[in-house]
This record gives structure tokens, C-alpha cells and sequence, in this order.
């Protein structure tokens, strides 16, 4: 089955910070997993490189709009290997034929009749490239998210009748409980809409930063429609010679934090039908991170540096604690203390330790062979049908569930480790096969909790499956059953050697 997966597409007018890292780990993580169930997968990313927010940062450093998109372009892309996501392209919205194709479907709205010439007035934040409502400003006219002041324009533009949609989203709304996720933000977003809702421009005649309107050139498209038709024009141009259209779209999940989701949840169905395309399936809005009590952003000055943080954790660590601190769907609070107790207590100790003594054990008492399934090693259990409960969770696109799920068996096995104290059981030759059955008991629950967690650290799960013979695993979830199907459990294997999956932090960081 084809499963197509998104993120939001970046402005390159500042560097990435932690925040966009997460939103793009989130579907990484997804796209992953789906892979794992042997899925057609098509996970995009990429930069938002026109409109006002770029222009004037532009301006304000004294460069060229394409410079700066450049310049920060390469930053977002070059961040992708580092956190080891695998997206399958990168779009640029100054890509000529984004451009080409953004002209031709727009036009198809013109054509379908839902384009008009009109008068703007009203209050606008640049940093958002959005036209405030009085009951979306701060006090004072101001940007709720930037605290900026909001400023009053009033320009000739070109207008789409997003109030034409009224029904038809309210009718969408009801047809697809699971629309936008969470169920709070479906309510928010449902909410803007009973509000009533206005037509928008469409156009920017004081900006040339952006795509020309094909039925009037002397203005740019207002940058959002360029923007949210990222989904749909990558798929044109993502693979040279190929049209991947009809094999992915409509999309599967847009994922996103709530700053964007009138944008995603209102306007975007509502254009996708002007320009007759099928809608994508869902949405999901996750939180912020927050630092020092704000959302952590540019404009705040409050963000983490991804890179600094890969640098001293690495890119697995970075993963891990963004989805088990910062639950997907809520706010959360971030800090580098956090950090630390999360690396040395769970993944350095509980994960691995835990592989590293097993093996340790292996090679020690059973000359680094794992011993052969026994009839029974007492965790059979507690994985019964771990990888099922790991899909409902995903379909359900509880993340931060997913791994506090597996988490609990990483947990269940250092438990075991202690209760059965293989140590112990290893000064007495009368005890040998309770010897094999707990090592193999260790060594199949760190094959099949490796599998599990593969989609959130990929890097030590790979050393892990790689050091018990089992690397290929990772790439199937139908590997992952508790004693292996068709023997293809952990059971007569040769270990090979474990580099230490998560080394001190001292010496990490100094
Ligand atoms: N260019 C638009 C999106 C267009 S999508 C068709 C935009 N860009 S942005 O650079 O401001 O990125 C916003 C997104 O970055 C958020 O929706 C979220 O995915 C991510 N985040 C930015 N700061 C964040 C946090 N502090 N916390 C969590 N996610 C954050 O809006």
C-alpha cells in the first residue's frame, strides 16, 4: 500500500532549530515504521522559500532573497542525514517546476471560478506571512506568536472565495472524525470554521519575491498557496521521467505543530477542492517544544541547536528524547539537563548496558553462541503480540505511546535480568539450561525490542540487530515475534562485537 507522509516545508529565513527537527523526526519516525510493514513509502520535506518572511530577512542582512534561501536551504537539507532522517526528497519552492506546476493548478482555480479582484485592508505579521483576524491578534495589534507589531495594509489584490467552502467543510468535518488529530485540534480548527469564514488574498502586488500569477504577472502569489502545494507538485518532479501523482496522492498525514493548522485544516482542503484534487486523509498537529516556558523559536532567541546537540548526544539520543520527553500531540519542555538524565538512565543504562552485558555474558559463558530456543524462557508473555499493539499505536499515530510501549519491555528485560541472575546461575553446572534459557531469553528480547525501536534510534538498533547476527531484521516487522518465525529467532547465532551504543556523556561531551 502506498503511504505518503509530510512535513511542513521550512522558511529559510533563519537556520533549523530543535523544533523543526522534531516535527521532521516525527515523520521520519513514521515513515519508518510504515516501511518496516513492508509499505510504499514517500515521506517529504523541504523549505518554504518565498513571501515576506524571506524578503525581508533578506533585506535585513543585506542579501538577495535566492542567496539567503541558499544559503539556509542547504542547512535544512544538510540537517536531514544528521538526524538521520530518510526522506525520499527534498522540495525547494523556488524549484522551477514547483513554480510551473503551483501556475497550472492555480489556474484551475481561476477557471472553476473561484478568483476575484478585490481591496485588502487589514492587520498582517510578516514574520507568520498572515492576515490577523481581531480575534487572532495580541493585545495592541500584535502577532500572538512573533510579538511583533501587526501591520495595517491595504493593497489592490486578487482574492480566493475560501467563504464558498463554508459547507463543504463543515460537511468534511463531519464525514472524517480523524481529519485533524489530536481531537482538540480538530475542534479548534472546526471552530475557526463555525466562526465564519472570509474570502483571502490571494496575491501580494508590493512583493516580487514568489510565483507570478499566471492570469495576472504583475502579481506574486501570496505565499501560503505556493507553499501548501508543495504536497502535490513534489510528486510531479520528485523522480526525474515519472509522474508520482497517482501512485501517492491523496496524502496519508500532514504533520505539523498547531502554529499552522488554519493554514492545513481550512484553507488547504478548501483549495484542493477549488482546484478539483481528492483531499489527504489527515492531519497531525503536534505541540511545542518549550523553552523556559515560551515556544522555542528564532524570533524568542530561546532555541537549541540541533547540531550542537547531535554533537554531544548524537543523532539517536536526539530522537529518543524529543519523542519520549515531549509526548506528540502536547507541549512539552525541553532542556539539556533533561537531556542528560535521559541519555544515562535510559538509553546508556537500560538499553545499553543491557546489550552490552548480554553479550558480554554470551561470549564469557557460551563462547559468543547464543543458545538455541528453549521451551520456555518467561517473557514469552510479556511480547506476545507487541508488534501488533506497536501497529494500532502507529495507526493511531500515537508516537510518544509507541515507545513507552517498548520501552516497558526494555524495562521488563533488565527486570529479568536481575531476577534470573544468569551471574549466579553460571557458577553452578546443575543450572546450564536455565543458563540458556535466560541468555537466550535476553538475546531474543533485545532482537525483537531492537526491531521495535528501529524507526526511533536507527543507528544503535542497527549496531545492535548487526552484533547478534540479525541485521536485516530491521527492515521487516514481521521479524519481530518473540522466538522467531521459521527459525528466525536470535537462538544458535554467533555474536560479533558491540561498539558501546551510548558512551559516557563526560566523554562525549568533552
Ligand atoms: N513555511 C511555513 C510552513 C509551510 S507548510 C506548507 C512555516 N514554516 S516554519 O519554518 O515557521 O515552520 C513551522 C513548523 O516548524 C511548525 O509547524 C513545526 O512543525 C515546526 N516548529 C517550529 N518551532 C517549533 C517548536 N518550538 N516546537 C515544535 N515544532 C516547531 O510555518
Amino acid at each position: 500500500m502506498p503511504y505518503y507522509v509530510t512535513t511542513p516545508i521550512y522558511y529559510v529565513n533563519a537556520e533549523p532549530h530543535l523544533g523543526h527537527a522534531y516535527s521532521t523526526i516525527g515523520a521520519d519516525i513514521l515513515a519508518r515504521h510504515m516501511r518496516q510493514r513492508g509499505e510504499d513509502v514517500f515521506f517529504l520535506t523541504g523549505t518554504d522559500e518565498h513571501g515576506e518572511p524571506v524578503a525581508r530577512a533578506a533585506e535585513a542582512q543585506n542579501t538577495t532573497p535566492q542567496e539567503l534561501a541558499d544559503r539556509n536551504a542547504q542547512r535544512f537539507k544538510d540537517m536531514m542525514p544528521l538526524i538521520d532522517v530518510s526522506n525520499d526528497f527534498f522540495i525547494r519552492t523556488s524549484d522551477q517546476p514547483h513554480k510551473d506546476e503551483v501556475a497550472r493548478v492555480m489556474q484551475r482555480v481561476y477557471d472553476n471560478g473561484y478568483v476575484y479582484e478585490g481591496m485588502y485592508e487589514g492587520w498582517y505579521c510578516p514574520r507568520c506571512a498572515d492576515f490577523k483576524s481581531e480575534h487572532e491578534m495580541g493585545e495592541g495589534h500584535t502577532c500572538p506568536i512573533h510579538k511583533i507589531p501587526l501591520e495595517q495594509q491595504s493593497e489592490q489584490s486578487w482574492f480566493f472565495k475560501l467563504s464558498a467552502f463554508q459547507e463543504r467543510l463543515e460537511q468534511l468535518f463531519a464525514d472524517q472524525p480523524e481529519w485533524v488529530m489530536p481531537r482538540h485540534r480538530y475542534n479548534e480548527a472546526l471552530s475557526f470554521i463555525k466562526g465564519g469564514l472570509h474570502d483571502v488574498a490571494l496575491s501580494r502586488a508590493k512583493l516580487s519575491w514568489g510565483v507570478p500569477l499566471p492570469w495576472a504577472p504583475d502579481q506574486v502569489m501570496y505565499v501560503w498557496f505556493d507553499a501548501l502545494l508543495n504536497y502535490l507538485t513534489a510528486l510531479t518532479y520528485a523522480r526525474e521521467g515519472e509522474n508520482l501523482h497517482d501512485r501517492f496522492w491523496p496524502a496519508d498525514v500532514h504533520v505539523m505543530a498547531k502554529d499552522i493548522i488554519k493554514f492545513h485544516a481550512v484553507y488547504w482542503p478548501a483549495l484542493l477542492m477549488a482546484a478539483d484534487e481528492p483531499l489527504p486523509k489527515r492531519m497531525f498537529v503536534h505541540g511545542y517544544l518549550l523553552m523556559g516556558g515560551e515556544k522555542m523559536s528564532k524570533s524568542l532567541g530561546n532555541v537549541l541547536d540541533p547540531f550542537k546537540v547531535i554533537e554531544l548526544f548524537g543523532s539517536d539520543a536526539l530522537r529518543f528524547y524529543c519523542y519520549r520527553e515531549v509526548s506528540f500531540g502536547q507541549d512539552g519542555a525541553v532542556s539539556t539537563e533533561g537531556f542528560e538524565t535521559r541519555y544515562n538512565t535510559e538509553l546508556a543504562n537500560e538499553y545499553g548496558n543491557l546489550a552490552s552485558r548480554t553479550l558480554a555474558m554470551i561470549g564469557r559463558y557460551r563462547d559468543g553462541v547464543i543458545p538455541e530456543e528453549p521451551d520456555e524462557t518467561g517473557l514469552e508473555e510479556d511480547f506476545a503480540g507487541a508488534a501488533d499493539e506497536l501497529s494500532t499505536r502507529f495507526d493511531a499515530l500515537e508516537v510518544t505511546a509507541a515507545l513507552d510501549d517498548v520501552w516497558s519491555l526494555v524495562r521488563r528485560l533488565n527486570r529479568y535480568a536481575e531476577e534470573r541472575a544468569p551471574w549466579q546461575l553460571a557458577k553452578d553446572p546443575e543450572r546450564a539450561d536455565e543458563l540458556d534459557a535466560t541468555l537466550y531469553g535476553l538475546a531474543e528480547g533485545l532482537r525483537v525490542v531492537s526491531i521495535l525501536l528501529h524507526p526511533f534510534i536507527p543507528q544503535s538498533t542497527t549496531k545492535m540487530l548487526a552484533a547478534i547476527g540479525c541485521e536485516a531484521d530491521a527492515s521487516s516487522l514481521a521479524t519481530a515475534e518473540f522466538g522467531g518465525r521459521e527459525g528466525a529467532g536470535a537462538g544458535g547465532r554467533k555474536i560479533g562485537e558491540l561498539p558501546q551504543l551510548f558512551p559516557k556523556l563526560e566523554a562525549a561531551g568533552d
